[in-house]
């Protein structure tokens, strides 16, 4: 099984849903989570963890320079149209394979947007619409979405024959980036993102191109966060002050490559930390607050994120969304392709002081942690993915955020407007992952919904122990009900991605404003969703 490693894979992998169809499905999965116990189906896995020193890595921030902004373009001829005169950014974005640190002192080879890990960070102003021609140099067919957007079909990177951008061509994204229209006709900023991101979705593979690299972040200001920017409540957009953090998990062969197995069904996990591209890093910090920009941006593995000081984060928002008001919590569950904003205020520390940013959730499997998602199987300390020094001196100002700071009201949904009622349920079936009984079908709409309606959505993890985080493209959604209760605040707000413990159920609504035509919803465990845990949705106009 030594061609599960990445570096052994020619252009054309395996892809899971190829091996379904030769029908080696049955097999592989048992080979991958019956047969054999894990860690033995895998001849082919790195005998040894690969070693290497924690924390002699800087962690890659925009401020040092390690994370790159995307540099605008001069304006190029584009198919994209905006129904707004409003003139827009023209970005270009080149995928291809490059070589990367993660690992100090090692060389990986990883595919990335112009071939960085993570991709550059595109920072995006609303009512600037954003024109990005991505152009394929890998050997491999991509799809690029941006999560959390709210955009047309053809441009939301679906994983769809028609969507996808083969070896040697490129594609115009047309992001519109408009406020869309409250119901009383004037714009609505009230769903207004604040930090989406960009990833593969090409049918199949988006769990392996995602995991050699092709993921970034994509901020976003507005006029109101602009406001609390200019207030001194948030800190300046990319300053040394604001830290997108993207964790992810990764396997290593002993030379240093990628190891990915295509036939890991129930989600790939890996042994080694990595934040911001790079193994367990440190970050000097002064003393004060910070914006914390949390994303799993993992295959699989599900976080439970603590500070060692015991310090508490007050978040400020959930996914893409900033929240009505700040919450605090001890500790953050992040779900695959969650984010948790949060304000972290190392003012009471002294300097030379260490604070640990942990993972206590105990994971070994993709099927999940342990435990349900009010009991997760926790263990203190966990593993520190980020160590932050305190610095001495006089830190260089500070936030003037409160406990109850006023942040991003939000429109409700009220049940007067409910149209529909859908239910949909994630079960594991022939070894692999189906929605409602189906596997998906791109060919195949599993609902059709009216535009300047809402309607009620229950998502039913079907149970047998799995984890599913299940993600709405192209709106949020507001969870009404947790297993028959008002979900927990933090969980109230706007969110795209709903996390499912076994058994759970979740009762969501969602307002549908503009944007007719295909769209999905999956599970964001990669793996699951390349396995057709995944349906079609499609829009059309009233
Ligand atoms: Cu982040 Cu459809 O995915
Ligand atoms: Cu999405
Ligand atoms: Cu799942």
């Amino acid at each position: 099984m030594s061609g599960n490693r990445i570096s052994g894979l020619g252009s054309h992998q395996l892809s899971r849903r190829r091996v379904l169809e030769l029908g080696l499905g049955a097999g592989a999965a048992l080979v991958g989570s019956a047969l054999l116990p894990r860690g033995a189906w895998a001849s082919g896995l790195p005998s040894t963890p690969i070693r290497f020193q924690p924390f002699t890595r800087e962690l890659p921030t925009i401020a040092n320079g390690q994370l790159t902004v995307l540099k605008s373009q001069p304006a190029f001829a584009t198919g994209c149209t905006f129904p707004v005169t409003a003139k827009p950014s023209f970005y270009a974005i080149t995928m291809k394979r490059a070589q990367a640190e993660i690992i100090p002192g090692v060389k990986t080879e990883i595919w990335g947007y112009d071939g960085l890990y993570p991709g550059p960070v595109i920072v995006s102003r609303m009512g600037t619409p954003d024109v990005i021609r991505f152009a394929n140099e890998l050997d491999v067919e991509t799809s690029i979405h941006q999560h959390g957007g709210h955009n047309p079909s053809d441009s939301d990177g679906l994983p769809m024959r028609d969507q996808l951008i083969f070896p040697g061509q490129s594609k115009d994204y047309c992001y519109p980036n408009q406020p869309s229209t409250g119901p009383d006709g004037r714009p609505d900023p009230n769903d207004n993102p604040s930090f989406l991101w960009y990833h593969d979705h090409a049918t199949d593979i988006t769990g392996p191109n995602v995991y050699r690299g092709l993921a970034g972040v994509y901020p976003v200001v507005d006029e109101l966060e602009s406001g609390l920017i200019a207030a001194g409540k948030l800190p300046e957009v990319g300053s040394a002050f604001d830290l997108p953090l993207v964790l992810q998990d990764r396997l290593f062969n002993a030379d240093g490559s990628l190891f990915y197995s295509p036939f890991e069904h129930d989600g790939f996990l890996g042994d080694v930390f990595v934040v911001n591209g790079k193994a367990q890093p440190f970050h000097v910090v002064q003393r004060r607050k910070y914006r914390l920009r949390i994303l799993n941006g993992s295959n699989a593995r599900i976080y439970m994120l603590r500070l060692s000081s015991g310090a508490r984060f007050l978040q400020i928002g959930a996914d893409r969304w900033l929240f009505p008001h700040p919450v605090e919590r001890d500790r953050i569950l992040l779900g695959m392709a969650e984010v948790a904003d949060v304000i972290v205020d190392f003012g009471a520390q002294q300097p030379g002081d260490v604070v640990y940013l942990e993972n206590i959730l105990v994971q070994d499997s993709g099927r999940g942690p342990g435990g349900d998602l009010n009991a997760p199987d926790v263990r203190v300390p966990g593993t520190p993915l980020v160590k932050f020094v305190v610095a001495g001196g006089q830190p260089a100002g500070d936030l003037s955020i409160s406990r109850t700071e006023p942040l991003r009201p939000i429109t409700p949904i009220s049940p007067g407007e409910i149209v529909a009622t859908r239910t949909f349920e994630f079960n594991r079936s022939q070894g692999a992952w189906q929605v409602n009984g189906q596997f998906y079908d791109e060919d195949r709409a599993d609902a059709q919904v009216k535009l300047g309606t809402a309607e009620r959505w229950i998502l039913k993890n079907g149970g047998g122990g799995w984890w599913h985080p299940i993600h709405i493209h192209l709106e949020n959604h507001l969870v009404q009900r947790f297993n028959g209760r008002p979900p927990p605040v933090y969980n109230s707000f706007k969110k795209d991605t709903t996390l499912l413990g076994p058994g759970d159920e979740a009762e969501v609504f969602i307002r549908f404003r503009d944007h007719a035509g295909r769209f999905v919803a999956h599970c964001h465990n990669v793996e699951h969703e390349d396995d057709r845990m995944m349906i079609r949705w499609d829009t059309v106009a009233p």
